[in-house]
């Protein structure tokens, strides 16, 4: 049966886009059930829309609590059967209210290798650092912030006197490929988490992008 996949995003959207974008040509294998973000003047509601995928906007000073909030994300989730959650640059630790229900169904991708470079300049502060070498991490979602079991890192070189322009487009290109095929790999069962451990059941998949 195909997976509904909900997105959660905070801005641009360009990786909620390649998700939509990639499930779109595979209906069978899963389809992006709904968009969320918690900023109204997000891009990602218009490139929802203009794909035809619901996207709905909660903001957290509307509830009483962060537990409120999540409880209300939680339900629009279960209004569209949602069985599968991706982060997508949304920038916001997620509670046990929403994470609970989705533990080990719940996946981030970050733009450093983790665990270097968390929270939300990861590509500046790489650079800043003088790294030769940073990347992408793909993980299950647990409580800490760009923490949690990881699935996939993509490396790359860093160029010398490389900007953060060019380095950030780089990443973004690698994030953009690499993100649906692993949610793809999540929803088929190919990989999981257990105990906080991932397992890999593909371990082709797994080896020939390592
Ligand atoms: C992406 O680069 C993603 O890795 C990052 O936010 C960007 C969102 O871009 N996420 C984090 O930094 C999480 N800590 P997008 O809105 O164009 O997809």
């Amino acid at each position: 049966m195909s997976c509904r996949i909900a997105i959660l995003a905070s801005g641009t959207g360009s990786n909620a886009a390649a998700i939509m974008d990639y499930f779109a040509m595979r209906p069978s294998t899963a389809q992006t059930a709904v968009v969320i973000s918690d900023n109204p003047n997000a891009q990602v509601l218009e490139k929802a829309k203009q794909r035809g995928v619901d996207a709905v906007c909660f903001l957290q000073k509307d509830y009483t609590s962060k537990a409120a909030f999540e409880a209300a994300v939680l339900q629009a989730l279960t209004d569209a059967g949602a069985d599968f959650a991706a982060l997508a640059g949304y920038m916001r630790l997620v509670g046990p209210t929403l994470l609970l229900p989705f533990l080990g169904r719940m996946v981030n991708i970050h733009p450093s290798l983790l665990p270097a470079f968390p929270g939300r300049s990861a590509i500046q502060d790489a650079l800043a650092a003088g790294v030769r070498k940073t990347g992408i991490t793909i993980h299950y979602v647990d409580s800490g912030l760009d923490t949690g079991p990881i699935i996939y890192q993509g490396v790359l070189s860093v160029m010398p006197e490389e900007s953060e322009h060019s380095l950030t487009k780089r990443i973004h290109e690698m994030e953009h490929f690499s993100y649906p095929r692993i949610i793809h790999a999540c929803v088929e069962n190919r990989v999981c988490m257990q105990q906080e451990s991932v397992i890999w059941r593909d371990k082709l998949l797994c080896e020939c992008w390592s």
